[in-house]
């Protein structure tokens, strides 16, 4: 997408002998840009740990650059298939609950273990990591092409000119993936093909990556969009200013059940009493093949108690305007900051995926992803165990 009229990815190659990693230092939005380069896989562990780059598609195509860097660094050790088995638990056990970050560098590892002599590392893990960034851009654009119908639908039912409302819930924009982004694809889809839309954006708290994350996309894209506090979504609902709500996802079981951003489950209930439609846009890459139950089978992420504690925001001074944080509870209260939820397959009407939408049950998604769940494999407790 483009930023300041020039096209952006969230994480690219740049140079040669070797390609360097970039990425879009995420934690300065929107109040400033800033690119990093990723120089090991310590860094990357860090980048992905510390929210450097958030969003699952993001985290998942981080994670396969960073495995190039992992190769780069274990083809000068002594055992180098061991050495990389340990960068890629470093990078597995960074964040929980996004399943393409497990994907990503489990795809790597096979693909690497398979070659066996680690002198062509190098070169087939770049092409990999390459291959899952385009990739996933690709899904996206998809999912954009797919859900577009589902706006154009809604439009088409308003008096000329009114806008198509949409409520969405944290990013799941470009900044969450590699580009387009999942639950933004169709909204930036409807608004290039000239469907008047705009966009409810949740702040999400406590993170806010709807009030900072999405809201400047959206208005980097020229987007109308009003951001509202994370409590607003059931009143506007009953009131009818909610005509759809499409989100992204973390982690999809095979049987529909979502983990996204915290706070989502009640947005689906709200959506589901006021019959509100609510999509789920993903890649196929979100999919968790081996979890049946989501509440309890997917893992959530449970987050420094700081991050409910204090807000970060502008301030104007007199050297002009920083970011600062500052703290909002007393300082004797405990918090809590679990991350994510899970929203049952029964609040969810649909998901978009790059193959088109589908009902969020294991029939609907076997039929548009056939033998995806028998091919999957329990990589991430081989990788755990040595060989021996
Ligand atoms: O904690 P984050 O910012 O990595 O959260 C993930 C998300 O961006 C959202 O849950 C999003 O809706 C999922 S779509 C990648």
């Amino acid at each position: 997408m483009l930023v300041n009229g020039k096209p952006y990815r969230t994480v690219w190659l740049e140079g040669t002998n070797p390609p360097r990693v970039r990425i879009i230092d995420q934690r300065y939005l929107p109040f400033r840009f800033v690119v990093e380069t990723l120089e090991d896989v310590a860094s990357t562990a860090i980048a992905i740990k510390e929210m450097h780059v958030r969003g699952a598609g993001c985290i998942g195509a981080t994670a396969g650059f960073g495995m190039y860097l992992a190769a780069l660094e274990a083809i000068r050790h002594s055992d180098p298939l061991q050495a990389l088995r340990g960068f890629a638990e470093q990078l597995k056990t960074t964040r929980p609950t996004a399943v393409n970050l497990a994907w990503a560098v489990d795809r790597q590892f096979q693909v690497l273990e398979k070659a066996g002599s680690p002198d062509g590392w190098v070169a087939i893990a770049l092409e990999t990591a390459r291959n899952i960034a385009d990739e996933d851009a690709h899904s996206c654009q998809e999912i954009g092409r797919h859900g577009l119908p589902l706006i154009q639908e809604v439009a088409s039912r308003k008096c000329a000119g009114a806008p198509v409302n949409i409520l969405t819930h944290c990013n799941a924009g470009w900044l969450a993936f590699v580009d387009y982004g999942s639950a933004t694809s169709p909204i930036y889809a409807a608004h290039d093909a000239g469907i008047p839309v705009h966009v409810w954006v949740d702040e999400t708290r406590p993170r806010n990556q709807g009030a900072r994350l999405t809201a400047w996309e959206l208005a980097s894209h020229g987007v109308s969009h009003t951001v509202i506090s994370d409590n607003a979504g059931g009143h506007l609902m009953q009131h009818g200013q909610v005509d759809l709500v499409i989100t992204g996802t973390d982690r999809t079981t095979y049987t529909g059940d979502v983990a996204n951003k915290i706070g989502t489950y009640l947005k689906a209930l709200a959506a589901m009493d006021n019959g509100v439609p609510f999509y789920v846009a993903l890649p196929s890459s979100t999919f968790d093949w081996e979890i049946a139950d989501g509440i309890h089978g997917i893992p959530i992420e449970e987050r420094p108690a700081k991050e409910v504690t204090h807000v970060s925001g502008l301030v104007s001074g007199a050297c002009g305007e920083d970011e600062t944080t500052l703290q909002i509870l007393p300082s004797g209260s405990a918090a809590s900051n679990p991350a994510f939820d899970v929203t049952p397959a029964r609040l969810v009407t649909g998901l978009i995926t790059e193959r088109g939408i589908c009902t969020a049950t294991e029939e609907g998604i076997a039929r548009l992803f056939p033998g995806f769940r028998e091919c999957s494999s329990h990589s991430a407790l081989q990788l755990a165990t040595p060989k021996t």
